[in-house]
């Protein structure tokens, strides 16, 4: 069973992802690390800039060199979601999500286009939204918590920024997939979020078997 979970920054998809994950035993992709490992070399390299440059990364990236505590700061956050705009580093990435998708059992998969773009034919697809002022906090939080200094309005400012750059690209945009199921966590705690996102899945995959 491959379940779909799309969603914009810090709406709670990446928590309710690997929860599902666990539930049904199945391996998890946050297919944002990804675009966050490129941007992070991009960065490093003083090459954030250059398309050129990110695709070639992309093209290298080596999955399992990933290391999710170090990608997840907001400056890479950023960097991200303009190496993530850019065609040639999107389609340099498909493959590999599209492979992680089909092993044998299935998978869970979270990002931005996988509904719509990765795996279309998925049987069961997530929306997973909130406010952008809950998105916010909770993101501060999460920054606050690992000990980088923060705002809550630039926290703000900047999930705004990334929604409108996310959204409004022209290549993959964030965007729900037509037989996606929304799930709004801005009024949920996570425990009541997961059984939402729980019979969601089960409903969707009784009518996909
Ligand atoms: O989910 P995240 O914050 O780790 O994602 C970082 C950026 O990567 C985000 O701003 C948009 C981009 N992204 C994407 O374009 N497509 C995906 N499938 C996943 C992430």
């Amino acid at each position: 069973m491959i379940i779909a979970i799309d969603g914009p920054a810090a709406s709670g998809k990446g928590t309710l992802a690997r929860r599902l994950a666990a539930h049904f035993g199945l391996p998890h992709l946050d297919t944002g690390l990804l675009y966050r490992a490129v941007g992070a070399q991009c960065l490093a390299d003083g090459r954030l800039g250059d398309e050129a440059a990110s695709v070639a990364v992309a093209e290298d990236l080596d999955v399992r060199t990933l290391d999710p505590e170090a990608l997840r700061t907001a400056a890479i956050g950023e960097a991200a979601s303009v190496v993530a705009a850019r065609p040639g580093v999107r389609a340099a990435l498909l493959d590999l999500q599209r492979r992680f998708a089909a092993q044998p059992g299935g998978a869970v998969l979270d990002g931005r286009d996988i509904g719509t773009v990765i795996c279309p034919d998925a049987p069961a697809k997530l929306f997973v939204t909130a406010s952008p002022e809950v998105r916010a906090e909770r993101r501060y939080k999460e920054l606050i918590g690992r000990g980088e200094p923060a705002r809550f309005e630039d926290v703000l400012a900047d999930i705004r920024i990334r929604d409108a750059r996310d959204s409004g690209r022209a290549s993959a945009p964030l965007a729900m997939a037509e037989d996606a199921a929304l799930l709004d966590t801005t009024q949920l705690g996570i425990e009541e979020a997961f059984a939402a996102a729980l019979a969601l899945v089960d409903s969707a995959t009784s009518r996909h078997p």
